[in-house]
């Protein structure tokens, strides 16, 4: 994705002998995508990275069935009375999904196993904690309101330091800045909301030795653990535009109209068939005759899905959504902020009341979500009502 990076020893032209201090030779490995016609890494490692020497099926964590949203309702979910357990891997409970993207809530104290998702890129996001992500690339630190995104295939793991929550993005294909934040070259411009600069990656190698070192698989077909003869933490350097990154939710800058905007000016990422966007703190719309807050709205072709990550809901007050919690509101339904609230907002703004501390993260999909069990389960069964109070 993003721009030319170089870490570590690489040689000074690709596919040339590069070699380690005994003399003996490195093993190149590309990573790329779309079939060697898009954004690629050359990796150097000290071992081959082709090198297996066992393949067993693992049974799937996380087959839990999806459920259409039926009777069609929105929900409201709270992840904040979910149970911690497991890892940043395996500890994710399936919340929804569809062909194209599942999230996941996962929190947990416990560091992951080696990973690798071959079914597409995922994009995690920190809501509490602090953790180390760990892979062929090195390491990140991540934190509260890191989106860490980990191109497919990228071998990793997650390594706490405390407890961490976090919502798991998993793609069925690549996650990018949206294009119209882009040069046709690649470079953020100027009107773009974050850029270069706002992105952290991988600045040293991370060797680690070992030998018979397992490695989780999540292909189409399901899960495979793959024993490598060597550690796969053994890249000495690696060039290219692909590889993982964090972006920091507080780099985002909002764009603030006079009067409101919708939500593509929050747009952060895209994915396949689905688009997000984080809402930051920011100055409330300044039209001396702005309602400050979202008109109601049907869009016909998406299913919202909101992850409420910090601050104040001054358009969901008396809906009983909180920090932590997650709304959905489906195609099919017209959604809107509760009753009394633009009054209020307009009370409030009239008593000098300036800014909104809302901070949440929205994941807007094109085709229908399904439900998963862990979402049913912390469900509020009054949230589809709470508009006819
Ligand atoms: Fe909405």
């Amino acid at each position: 994705m993003p721009y030319y990076r170089v870490v570590g020893e690489v040689p000074r032209k690709r596919h040339v002998q590069f070699r380690r201090p005994d003399g003996g030779l490195y093993a190149e490995e590309l990573m790329g995508e779309e079939g060697f016609s898009s954004d690629s890494s050359l990796l150097y490692h000290r071992h081959l990275p082709t090198a297996i020497i066992k393949a067993e099926a693992v049974e799937p964590v996380d087959a839990a069935v999806l459920a259409p949203n039926l009777p069609l309702s929105p929900r409201h979910f709270r992840t904040q009375d979910l149970p911690d357990g497991g890892d940043l891997v395996t500890g994710r409970a399936l919340l929804a999904g569809n062909a194209d993207v599942r999230l996941s809530y996962a929190a947990t104290e416990a560091p992951s196993g080696l990973y690798r998702n071959s079914m597409g890129d995922e994009c995690v996001y920190i809501a509490s904690g602090r953790v180390v992500f760990e892979s062929t690339y090195g390491t990140l630190e991540a934190g509260e309101g890191d989106y860490v995104v980990v191109p497919t295939g990228t071998i990793h793991r997650w390594v706490p330091r405390g407890r961490v929550t976090a919502l798991a993005i998993e793609a069925a294909g690549h996650i990018r800045p949206p294009k119209r934040y882009l040069s046709k070259y690649g470079q953020f411009l100027e009107h773009a909301p974050y850029c270069e600069r706002d992105l952290r990656a991988p600045s040293e190698p991370l060797i680690e030795e070992g030998e018979e070192v397992p490695v989780l698989v999540r292909t189409r077909g399901g899960l495979t653990r793959l024993v490598y003869r060597n550690h796969p933490f053994d890249v000495v350097g690696w060039d290219g535009c692909l590889y993982p990154y964090a972006f920091n939710i507080n780099d985002f800058e909002p764009i603030v109209k006079g009067i409101h905007a919708p939500p593509p000016v929050h747009q952060t990422f895209e994915g396949p068939n689905f688009v997000i966007c984080s809402f930051c703190p920011r100055p409330l719309d300044f039209h001396p005759e702005a309602v400050p807050i979202p008109y109601n709205h049907h869009n016909v072709d998406s299913d919202e899905l909101m992850f409420y990550a910090g601050g104040d809901y001054t358009a969901r007050r008396g809906s009983g959504i909180d920090v932590g919690s997650i709304s959905l509101h489906p195609a099919g339904f017209t959604h809107g902020p509760q009753p009394g609230a633009v009054e209020a907002v307009l009370e409030a703004v009239r008593q000098g009341h300036t800014r909104t501390s809302e901070l949440a993260v929205m994941v807007d999909t094109f085709r229908p979500l399904d439900l998963g069990p862990a979402a049913l389960s912390v469900e509020d069964p009054a949230y589809a009502w709470t508009w006819s109070r």
